[in-house]
């Protein structure tokens, strides 16, 4: 039998392609439905998600409506018990095989801790100013300070400093303190990045690739509003979008200026910090926006590390002798990963790797944040220092 909330869900699969993801139809949907309350957008939002989360263990000759609620009964019983579902039906069913195969995890515990991890609705982060987080942890209530369990790297004393878990019912949106800019919703891998950055108020940054500019955001506060930071982005209307956010938010050590990522670079300054937060295929979102699972290809996967070694190429060029570059990615592939580091590093001897966050491995290679260490999106991480 249907349910109203599985035949909504279904009228919002029903509108979903691969040119028309379901967190955008998610949105869409909410946004022009005045009278959904919070509970409401989250059970809808709920069962979109676990739709695509189960999507292969789904009967394609069931109706869709009778798919969402199957989905959402593999959810219950999986939340309930993750050994309810057997280890090799995740590796098979969970994700792409030739996606699995492009993960290098570092035992075979981790491997099953990343898929049963990929199958949990996701957390909620924010990250308040640092100036307001003990006031903001006491307005929201319902938040938790992250608990880490990374191996290889030292999350203190600064990373989880201000990042909050928020648990609570509120659209966070409508919160007078995000209304102010006092906190931003942020994934807490994203908020490990600036932290990697370490930058300070005396320095000079580029964050190369800024879209919305929620790192620039991280970057500014941590900066204590001072020193400057060149904010570009190949998307114009992105810009936009971070002016209006850095006004809420009252940080002004910024200047965002276009730049389409190629050879000709957007100023003749000299940079103690560059972060490249390169356009990647997104696979560390993967818990949070299942969807993409069934839409990325391996030809997308190629083509995205040609133009993150293409920016890594582009942009050392304007650090200062000493300064540091800081390469991001929302992604854990090998393709995106390590094999971009090995060939940038193998191309550059006169930058040194550096290690981040007191990561107790090598450096070389760089930093996988992952998403069963943190309860996060999983990001990968490197840096260089200019001899
Ligand atoms: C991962 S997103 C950045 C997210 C952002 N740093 C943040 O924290 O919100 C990557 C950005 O790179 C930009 N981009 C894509 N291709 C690019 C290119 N070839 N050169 C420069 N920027 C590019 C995209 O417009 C996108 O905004």
């Amino acid at each position: 039998m249907s349910t109203p909330l599985a035949q909504r869900a279904a009228h919002v699969i029903a509108q979903v392609s691969p040119d028309t993801p379901a967190d955008f139809v998610l949105r869409r949907e909410i946004g022009t439905d005045p009278d959904l309350d919070s509970v409401e957008k989250r059970a809808l939002t709920g069962a979109v998600f676990a739709f695509f989360r189960w999507f292969a263990w789904l009967d394609t000759t069931d109706a869709l409506p009778r798919r969402v609620l199957a989905a959402l009964d593999l959810q219950k019983r999986f939340d309930a018990d993750p050994a309810a579902i057997k280890p090799e039906a995740l590796a098979a069913l969970a994700l792409p095989p030739w996606a699995l195969a492009s993960l290098d995890f570092p035992t075979p515990e981790a491997r099953l801790a990343y898929l049963r991890q990929l199958q949990r609705p996701p957390a909620l982060w924010i990250r308040p100013q640092r100036e307001f987080a003990a006031s903001i942890a006491r307005a929201l209530r319902h938040t938790t300070p992250p608990e880490v369990r990374a191996a290889n790297f030292n999350l203190t004393p600064s990373p989880a400093s201000t990042a909050l878990r928020y648990t609570g019912p509120s659209d966070l949106f409508k919160a007078e303190e995000f209304k102010k800019g006092l906190f931003e919703i942020q994934d807490l891998a994203s908020q490990i990045v600036g932290h990697a950055c370490a930058p300070l108020p005396t320095e000079t940054w580029w964050d190369a690739c800024c879209g919305e500019g929620g790192k620039t955001l991280h970057l500014s506060d941590l900066m204590g509003n001072k020193g400057v930071i060149w904010a570009t982005d190949r998307h114009t209307g992105r810009l936009a979008t971070l002016r209006k956010r850095a006004g809420r938010a009252q940080a002004f050590n910024y200047r965002a200026v276009t730049w389409n990522g190629g050879p000709f670079l957007p100023t003749k300054t000299k940079f103690d910090g560059i972060l490249v937060d390169a356009p990647c295929s997104g696979v560390g979102t993967w818990q949070r926006n299942p969807h993409a699972r069934w839409t990325l290809t391996e030809t997308d996967i190629r083509e995205l590390a040609a133009i993150q070694l293409q920016l890594l190429e582009n942009t050392h060029k304007a650090l200062k002798p000493g300064g540091r570059l800081v390469y991001a990615v929302c992604t854990i592939t090998r393709q995106e990963t390590t094999e971009v580091v090995r060939a940038f590093s193998a191309a550059h001897p006169e930058l040194e790797p550096l290690p981040l966050l007191e990561q107790t491995t090598p450096a070389a290679d760089g930093l996988f944040l992952w998403p069963h260490e943190l309860d996060a999106n999983g990001m990968f991480l490197a840096a260089w220092r200019k001899k």
